[in-house]
């Protein structure tokens, strides 16, 4: 099976901060995966490689079949993988709704349009004609989560989701994540919260220092989250 996303022997930069040195990793259609690691690792960094916000200088990306050596910030979402972005990233003049229109500008056909994020997410419609920097924190994630399914993708790369957000709308998008993973989007899930990533994940890959340097199966079990949280333990 081809990989949704391959990045193969990577090193990337800030200038001339090398951070990632040599990292390798595929995806598959339909899996959920977490990138787990402590800060500062990279993990971002990867993201960002994707985007084409940090420079490959080796290595490259692919998407699907199709290989990349000099990824732009549209690159991606033109083969169905979408980032939520650590820390969110809405639009501040611009509505709630013209925030979740921007999601579709690829016109990638699917099951997502806004009458089916109102439905996941009832308080967006609620919100649609306000600014959506004026939603709280938890919304505003509810609408970037929003905004990536309207480009109808076939995986997601969630930055930090639920970075900062009070435990009861955590579990409010670890329900909607479970259920377009369920509907067969593939999910790269980057975390600092173990016990929502054994919730959610079946395989992790740990970083340190610029590669990943672990991977393996996760399991609901506390085995499991002892395991992972020695990955990013400071
Ligand atoms: N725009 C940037 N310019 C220079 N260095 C950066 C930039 N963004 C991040 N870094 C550095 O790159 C390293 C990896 O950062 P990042 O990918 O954000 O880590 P993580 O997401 O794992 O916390 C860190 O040392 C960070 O200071
Ligand atoms: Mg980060």
């Amino acid at each position: 099976m081809t990989a949704l996303l391959q990045l193969e022997g990577v090193h990337a930069y800030y200038g001339s901060a090398h951070i990632l040195h040599g990292l390798s990793l595929h995806i598959d259609a339909g899996e959920s995966v977490a990138l787990v690691g402590r800060n500062g690792v990279g993990k971002t960094t990867v993201v960002n490689t994707i985007l084409g916000l940090a420079q490959m200088k080796a290595g490259h990306v692919n998407f699907g079949a199709a290989q990349v050596t000099k990824p732009r910030i549209y690159t991606a979402a033109q083969h169905g993988v979408v980032v939520v972005p650590q820390g969110r990233r809405i639009v501040a003049n611009l509505t709630v709704e013209e925030n979740l229109m921007l999601g579709a500008a690829t016109g990638r056909k699917g099951p997502w349009n806004v009458p089916e994020i109102y439905k996941l997410f009832p308080i967006l419609q609620e919100r649609a004609h306000t600014p959506g920097t004026a939603l709280s924190g938890g919304q505003q994630q509810m609408l970037a989560v929003g905004r990536a399914l309207m480009a109808n993708p076939s995986l997601i790369l969630l930055d930090e989701p639920t970075e900062g957000l009070a435990p009861v709308i955590v579990d409010q998008l670890a329900e909607v994540f479970n259920k377009v993973s369920g509907q067969g989007t593939a999910l790269l899930l980057i975390e600092q919260n173990m016990s929502l990533v054994v919730r959610m994940s079946q395989r992790y890959l740990a970083m340190a220092k610029g590669s990943v340097v672990a991977e393996g199966k996760v399991e609901n079990s506390k085995a499991s989250l002892q395991d992972l949280e020695n990955h990013v333990m400071v």
